[in-house]
C-alpha cells in the first residue's frame, strides 16, 4: 500500500468490501433509459438544441462570462433572463446560479444567521444539509413529512426559523405536504423554502412547479429551480423577494466568487423554457406513463412510495440485492439504477426508476411487468 495513500486506501477498500464503491461508467445508450432525470425528454430533443443553436448564432456576446456576475460576469441576456424566470415563477426577483447544490449552498450559507433555526426534512438533498452546516444558524432535521415532529422542533426554535423541504423527494419520489408546511411556518412565523429540483418543468403552468400549481407562491419564502433535471439543460435559480436576491448578491459566497454561467447557459436556459410553453403534450405524456406503471406494477409498496411524480422507488433492502435486481433488468434491456447506502438509509437500498415522457406504453408495461417477474 502506499504509504503517503494508506488511510484513504484503507476506505476505498471497505467501501468494496460493502459493495457500495462508487466508479464512474459510461451510459449503455443501448438500454432504456429508466434512471435519467430528463422527464420530459429535453436533454435529447432536437428540437430544442436546433432551437438554442439558431438563436446562439445569432447572439452578439461572448464565449465565456469572462467573471463573476459582480465584476464582468453579468450581461443584459443574464438579467433579461432572471426576470423571465421571476414573472413566470411568480416572485419578484430570481437568482441564476450555476447548479441547484451552488444554489443551495448560497442561500443557507448566508441568509439564516448566528442565532437563527433551520428545520429541514430528514431526506433533504446533500447541498440543502451542507448550505445548512456552512451557516452559522442552528440546523436540526424533522422527521420525513412529520408535521407533528416539525411542530415540536419550532416549538424550541430561536431567532429567525427556517423550514426546508423538497417539492418532489428526489429518492423517495413522494411529496412534501406543501399546504400544510405553509400553514405551520406562518402558525410560527417562520420561513418556508421549497426545492422544486424534480417538480421544476413537470408541474405548473409552463413548468413554474408545485408551489405555483397550488397557488401558494406568496406564501412561499423563497424557492429553489433546477434547471438540469426536467429542463434538459444545466443550472438553476432562487425566486424569492428582492430584498432576498439583493442579499444574495451582496452575501451569498457561491454566487459572488465564481464565474458567472456563460452566455450559452443563459441562453439556453431562456429557449428550454420557451419550447416548454410550446410543448405542454411533454408533461401530459409523463402523467400518462406514470399512471400506466402504478397500475401495472404488482410489487408491494408502502403507501408513500405510491407517487404521481416522475421518480418512482422500489425497496430492495441490501445492497447486493438492489444491484442485482438492476443488473436482471439491464439485462432485460431496462437502464435502472440501484440507489445504496450510504445514499440512502441502511436496510433502504433501492431501485430508483425515473419515467419519463418519452417512453413509450409498451417499454413502461414492459419494465412493470419484469418487475413483478423479478420482485412478487
Ligand atoms: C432536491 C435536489 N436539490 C438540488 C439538487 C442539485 O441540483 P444540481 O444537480 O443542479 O446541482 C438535486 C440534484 O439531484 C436535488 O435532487
Amino acid at each position: 500500500m502506499d504509504k503517503k495513500n494508506s488511510r484513504i486506501e484503507e476506505q476505498l477498500s471497505k467501501r468494496a468490501l460493502l459493495g457500495n464503491k462508487r466508479s464512474l461508467s459510461l451510459v449503455d445508450k443501448k438500454l432504456i433509459d429508466f434512471s435519467s432525470n430528463d422527464y420530459l425528454g429535453l436533454a435529447r430533443s432536437e428540437g430544442l438544441k436546433n432551437q438554442i443553436l439558431n438563436s446562439y448564432e445569432n447572439l452578439a456576446d461572448k464565449n465565456g462570462s469572462t467573471g463573476s456576475r459582480l465584476l464582468t460576469g453579468n450581461s443584459a441576456l443574464a438579467t433579461e433572463v432572471e426576470s423571465e424566470l421571476a414573472k413566470l415563477f411568480g416572485y419578484d426577483a430570481c437568482l441564476v446560479f450555476n447548479s441547484g447544490y451552488t444554489a443551495n449552498l448560497g442561500f443557507f450559507s448566508c441568509l439564516p444567521q448566528r442565532g437563527d433555526t433551520i428545520l429541514y426534512d430528514e431526506l433533504s438533498h446533500a447541498c440543502i444539509k451542507d448550505g445548512s452546516r456552512l451557516s452559522l444558524a442552528k440546523s436540526m432535521p424533522f422527521k420525513h413529512n412529520d408535521l407533528a415532529d416539525l411542530e415540536r422542533k419550532l416549538k424550541l426554535s430561536e431567532g429567525e426559523i427556517y423550514i426546508v423541504c423538497e417539492a418532489v423527494y428526489s429518492m423517495d419520489g413522494d411529496f412534501a405536504p406543501l399546504k400544510a408546511l405553509c400553514e405551520l411556518s406562518e402558525k410560527y412565523n417562520a420561513k418556508l423554502i421549497v426545492d422544486e429540483a424534480h417538480s421544476t418543468g413537470v408541474f405548473g403552468k409552463n413548468g413554474a412547479g408545485l408551489v405555483a400549481e397550488l397557488e401558494l407562491t406568496q406564501r412561499v419564502y423563497a424557492v429553489i429551480f433546477t434547471f438540469g433535471k426536467a429542463m434538459g439543460i444545466h443550472g438553476a435559480c432562487i425566486a424569492s423577494n428582492q430584498t432576498v436576491i439583493d442579499y444574495m448578491i451582496n452575501y451569498s459566497r457561491p454566487f459572488i466568487y465564481t464565474t458567472a454561467p456563460s452566455p450559452f447557459e443563459f441562453l439556453s436556459i431562456q429557449q428550454a423554457f420557451q419550447f416548454l410553453t410550446h410543448h405542454p403534450d411533454l408533461a401530459i405524456r409523463l402523467k400518462e406513463n406514470i399512471s400506466i406503471f402504478n397500475q401495472t406494477l404488482e410489487t408491494q409498496r408502502p403507501p408513500r412510495y405510491l407517487s404521481t411524480s416522475a421518480v418512482q422507488v422500489v425497496i430492495t433492502s441490501g445492497n447486493l440485492k438492489a444491484k442485482s435486481t438492476s443488473k436482471q433488468l439491464q439485462e432485460m434491456g431496462f437502464d435502472v439504477r440501484p440507489i445504496l447506502s450510504p445514499t440512502v438509509k441502511e436496510g433502504e437500498e433501492r431501485l430508483r426508476i425515473c419515467l419519463h415522457s418519452f417512453n413509450s406504453k409498451n417499454e413502461v408495461l414492459g419494465l412493470a411487468h419484469a418487475l413483478n417477474s423479478l420482485l412478487c
